[in-house]
């Protein structure tokens, strides 16, 4: 085979496999075998030495010419793989503006603190404003000021975990009273929500720790009537006009006189149903006046100011509002119960 026949062989097995190429890296292998360093063109130039002088021009000629045609030939080629290799990674990487979006899951409120804020905006209206205090209370606070001294028999009602002597997990909010008294003077309206602690079963009705909302005002010329009137109006904001607010006498020690105050049911409007044990009343709250001596021994003149307290439970009205029947629910923290509250 003479050096023409070789060029003509090597360019036509060339092309041949340039159409064969299917990306940038078989080109590359190629661009190699054909024009490297030891490639086959390379070595066409090597065999020129053995060719006679005279003739050498020419042949050096076709070799060179053979060379620009197969470096022409790949470079054409290599710019249109390059553009489709683009083309196909652009596609590639192209976000599906259809793709259905994973689910987003949102947080909710508690329904205590659903109930909690419906309560807060009734009282916030008639002018209460909301105080907090700690759940860790001191003795004085949670007992002493509110007339319960050591060893007053109502104490052991309330079952309390002792973290002290003189400390203790709070039983109610009452002591939230306690401090705002000894902070303030009157005239005082607040509300004061919180967890409170009893050591209690924990069953359907009952839980260790629980949710209450204590009520104060105090200021001159404050009656029961007052009282009567805030509840009352509470009780048919909260719900609606239908329901009505029966007070029972009772005894607490940091009111005097005292009352247990029941709601209308909501559930079955009066007519006695399961949820109020066919009575059609609701026991929701204890109320009373503030106690002179809960004025005296927190600051306040009781011959100028007089004032009136309550506390109700939240629980118990988040359970009514929402038609749940376990109390246990609202502790568990399982997210297929609370993610039914949004
Ligand atoms: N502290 C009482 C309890 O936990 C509830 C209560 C009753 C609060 C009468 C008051 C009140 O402020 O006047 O059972």
């Amino acid at each position: 085979m003479n050096i023409q026949e070789n060029i003509d062989h090597l360019l036509e097995h060339l092309q041949a496999d340039l159409c064969e190429v299917v990306d940038s890296q078989t080109l590359e292998a190629l661009r190699l075998r054909v024009l490297g360093r030891k490639g086959e063109i390379t070595t066409l130039m090597r065999v020129l030495g053995q060719v006679p002088p005279e003739e050498r021009p020419a042949i050096g000629q076709l070799i060179n010419d053979a060379r620009e045609k197969a470096a022409g030939w790949l470079d054409t080629l290599a710019m249109r793989i390059a553009v489709h290799e683009r083309t196909e990674a652009l596609a590639r990487e192209t976000i599906d503006v259809t793709q259905p979006m994973w689910e987003r899951r949102l947080g909710n409120l508690h329904p205590i603190n659903l109930a909690l804020d419906e309560i807060l905006d009734v009282f916030t209206g008639m002018g209460f404003e909301a105080v907090e205090g700690p759940e860790v209370e001191l003795d004085l606070y949670n007992f002493e000021l509110l007339n319960l001294p050591k060893n007053h028999p109502s104490r052991d009602a309330q079952d309390t975990f002792y973290i002290e002597e003189n400390i203790v997990l709070r039983t109610h909010t009452s002591p939230v009273q306690a401090r705002t008294m000894l902070e303030r003077k009157p005239p005082i309206r607040i509300v004061c929500p919180g967890r409170v602690y009893r050591a209690d079963e924990f069953d359907a009705t009952h839980s260790p720790v629980f949710h209450q909302l204590e009520g104060l005002m105090i200021d001159e010329d404050v009656t029961m009537g007052d009282l009567k009137g805030t509840l009352d109006a509470f009780a048919k904001r909260l719900y609606d006009p239908d329901i009505a607010t029966r007070f029972r006498p009772s005894f607490f020690p940091f009111t005097e006189p005292s009352a247990e105050v029941d709601l209308t049911c909501v559930s079955c409007r009066g007519q006695g149903c399961r949820v109020c044990k066919g009575t059609g009343w609701i026991e929701v709250l204890g109320a009373g006046m503030v106690n002179p001596k809960v004025l005296e021994l927190c600051g306040i003149d009781s011959q100028k100011y007089s004032g009136f307290a309550f506390g109700m439970g939240l629980d118990r009205i988040a359970l009514l509002r929402y038609g749940v029947q376990d109390l246990r629910l609202m502790f568990e923290g399982d997210m297929r119960f609370l993610r039914q509250f949004r």
